[in-house]
């Protein structure tokens, strides 16, 4: 027997945040006949020379305006996609999959549950849903984004439905599975009953949804772009802060095959995040349990690892890895301190299967700030005992009675493991004893 699709949180790679559609150029700033399909492989390459892919990070999805509808009704590369000029390009998707399954990697699609993507592309699976899929599985793809434009409250469950049964068609007689990725969720409003009603049915249609807004890597005259809350005037327009607070609301809906997925990872060479936030937006994704899909030129990093060794450190941070990867529980909010929505202290909790809790407690504020950790608000009850706290920065142990105090710096974090030792078990999952 093998391991279903997507039992443990996506990790890889996603264009979107970082790049959307526009026509992107080679490093050196060419574009001539410089493909779409090659610039995703290209991040495909520099995802296996950085490590990344052997640091987990295996999943690599192409997402809006890859493709286009012939007048026959198929599914193909968009014009921009391959390139008559190189010689193994075409606008079937077969070698894109196989270069990128050559460098280690899954091969990820994005298409909507309407007919016009959210960029206009006509490419959408209404209409085509038995067909499309039979093309991802001809092709040997391993994961389908399907968004929400062209579908509304009245049809989406239908359509999702009806797209995620014609996967299983499709997939039915084939080793090669495809992992059903659904933003259904974040198409309603922030803390609309239509949200919530449909994480009941996504989650028995796939394997991850969208909860919050399209984080965002930059915006005209907003300096805190990416960290802080909304910032379009709309709320489809999210950040770190505001996507953490709206998917660690709904933290009973992880579990293995079942991911609420807070959006992109703002690290790499995104510059307006300073690295404190670059961690804390680390830490906070992974005690979520949320996938982890860089944005990022992959290609800078790899070309210049020695300038970007500190954000390839946050993203191939092992011990914190574990934590996003352990399928026990999601990562729930455990306290929170004279907390605003750009102010205060943020404490996630995460019960692990091994019976330790990890911790994340997040300093929001523009100072340092000194934190006390009481290890009751992690739910152990027995604070006369000592037990082990592993700092999941610094790789450092100490052992811990009742409550550990520490400074944590602007808009940085503070992240442990601590194992209940021989002092007891935690309280059950998600119960919470008062300081
Ligand atoms: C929506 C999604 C984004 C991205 C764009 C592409 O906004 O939420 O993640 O896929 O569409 O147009």
């Amino acid at each position: 027997t093998s391991t279903p699709v997507g039992a443990k949180p996506m990790m890889g790679f996603n264009n979107w945040a970082r790049f959307t559609c526009a026509a992107q150029a080679r490093l050196d700033g060419t574009r001539d006949g410089y493909s779409f399909q090659q610039f995703m492989q290209d991040q495909a390459k520099a995802m296996k020379d950085t490590g990344l892919v052997a640091a987990g990070y295996t999943n690599l999805t192409v997402d809006d305006c890859w493709m286009q509808r012939t007048s026959a009704g198929y599914l193909h590369g968009a014009a921009n996609w391959g390139s008559s000029s190189q010689p193994g390009f075409d606008w079937e998707l077969t070698d894109y999959a196989n270069y990128v399954h050559s460098q280690g990697m899954e091969a990820g699609l994005y298409s909507t549950s309407g007919v016009n993507t959210c960029q206009g592309v006509p490419g959408g699976v209404m209409g085509h849903e038995q067909a499309d899929a039979n093309s991802l599985a001809y092709w040997g793809i391993d994961s389908i984004k399907l968004d929400n434009c062209g579908t509304n409250q009245s049809n989406r469950q239908t359509e999702f439905t009806t797209f995620a049964n014609a996967l299983g068609t499709a997939t039915a007689n084939k080793t090669r599975k495809i992992l059903f990725n659904e933003s259904a969720p974040a198409g309603y409003g922030p803390t609309s009953a239509e949200k919530y009603n449909s994480l009941e049915w996504v989650r028995g249609l796939g394997q991850m949804w969208r909860v919050s807004p399209d984080i965002q890597v930059w915006h005209a005259n907003q300096p805190n772009t990416g960290w802080d809350w909304q910032h379009g005037a709309d709320y489809y327009e999210g950040g770190i802060l505001q996507n953490f607070e709206d998917t660690v609301s709904i933290a009973r809906y992880n579990g293995p095959g079942n991911h609420n997925d807070a959006d992109m990872l703002l690290i790499g060479d995104n510059n307006q995040l300073t690295l404190a936030e670059q961690r804390s937006q680390f830490a906070l994704w992974s005690a979520m349990g949320s996938p982890l899909m860089i944005t990022s030129d992959v290609r800078k990093m790899a070309a210049d690892p020695v300038t970007y060794a500190p954000q390839l450190n946050i993203l191939k941070n092992a011990d914190i890895i574990a934590v996003d990867q352990d399928t026990t529980a999601g990562g729930y909010l455990a306290a929170r301190d004279g907390a605003t929505t750009t102010a205060g202290t943020e404490v996630v909790v995460k019960p692990l299967a091994d019976g330790s809790r990890a911790v994340v407690v997040v300093n929001k504020n523009a100072t340092a700030t000194s934190f006390t950790l009481d290890l009751a608000r992690v739910g152990f009850t027995n604070t006369g005992c000592s037990r082990t706290a592993k700092d999941l920065w610094n790789h450092t142990t100490s052992q811990v009675t009742g409550s550990l105090t520490t400074t944590i710096g602007a808009h940085d974090n503070a992240m442990y493991t601590i194992a209940p030792g021989s002092c007891g078990a935690a309280l059950p999952t998600g119960q919470i004893q008062a300081a």
